[in-house]
């Protein structure tokens, strides 16, 4: 199995060690590549829309994005593990999904992504873990992820990974390795229903565009390419 991780922080502190338990069980015959955010992807878009007009590989930072973008399509689990910023997801996490905006199943789906499937793991101090979840969990739905799971924790005692009790690390180590273990052996997933909801308008969004043009756009050239617009 081949997994991709991101990691949200290059800090090697509290997510590094949550994300660290959750590989344990999985390091074994498994080919694990990582990324750390933000030096691994240091670009925010510059909004140009190269890559919703020609294609991702023009965009002016794709010597990183179609790095990340490729070790995500060769992988059948994706990891996200992040650190809460003010309540939500860090900028260079943010910063890195908005580039692949061009994936999204509006634009330029691939279908690679629809077997896939993703874990989202994240920690804060005190604050709910459950927006900046939803934002992941709602990005990777568009881009075709159909099975994803999200974990998260609030550290509550302190933000620093040495300072927590024994107890509370022996108890986040437990819960994240179970859940490691569901993915020992996985099958590739088949899209989930909003995946297929998703799809259907979207077919019907670019099939409608086709109408009110002569010149197809790049998105609805694309879908004609990949057989979807019978
Ligand atoms: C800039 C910044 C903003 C943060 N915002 C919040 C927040 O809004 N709520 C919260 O509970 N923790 C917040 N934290 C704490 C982090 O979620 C996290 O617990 C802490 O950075 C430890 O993780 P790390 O060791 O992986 O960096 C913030 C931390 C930083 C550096």
């Amino acid at each position: 199995m081949r997994i991709t991780v991101i990691n949200g922080t290059e800090q090697k502190g509290c997510t590094f060690h949550l994300k660290e338990c959750f590989l344990s069980p999985l390091q074994e015959g498994n080919e694990i590549t990582e990324f750390y955010l933000p030096g691994d992807f240091p670009h925010f878009c510059l909004g140009c829309k190269t890559c919703f007009m020609q294609s991702e590989d023009r965009c002016p930072h794709a010597e990183h994005t179609m790095k990340i973008w490729d070790a995500i399509l060769e992988a059948d689990l994706l990891v996200i593990a992040y650190p809460v910023y003010v309540s939500g997801i860090p900028g260079q996490l943010k910063a890195l999904l908005d580039h692949f905006a061009c994936h999204h199943m509006v634009h330029k789906p691939d279908k690679g992504m629809f077997a896939k499937r993703a874990v989202i793991l994240s920690q804060s101090l005190r604050s709910s873990n459950r927006t900046g979840q939803r934002e992941v969990e709602n990005n990777l739905t568009w881009l075709g992820i159909s099975d994803i799971k999200s974990m998260g924790f609030t550290l509550k005692d302190s933000y620093l990974w040495d300072e927590l009790t024994q107890k509370r690390i022996k108890k986040i180590d437990r819960t994240v390795r179970k859940m490691a273990c569901n993915y020992r052996s996985i099958a590739p997933t088949k899209k989930s229903i909003k995946v297929h909801f998703l799809f259907a308008i979207s077919k019907m969004m670019i099939q409608k565009s086709l109408k009110n043009t002569c010149t197809p756009s790049s998105d609805a050239q694309y879908w004609r390419s990949q057989g979807w617009l019978s």
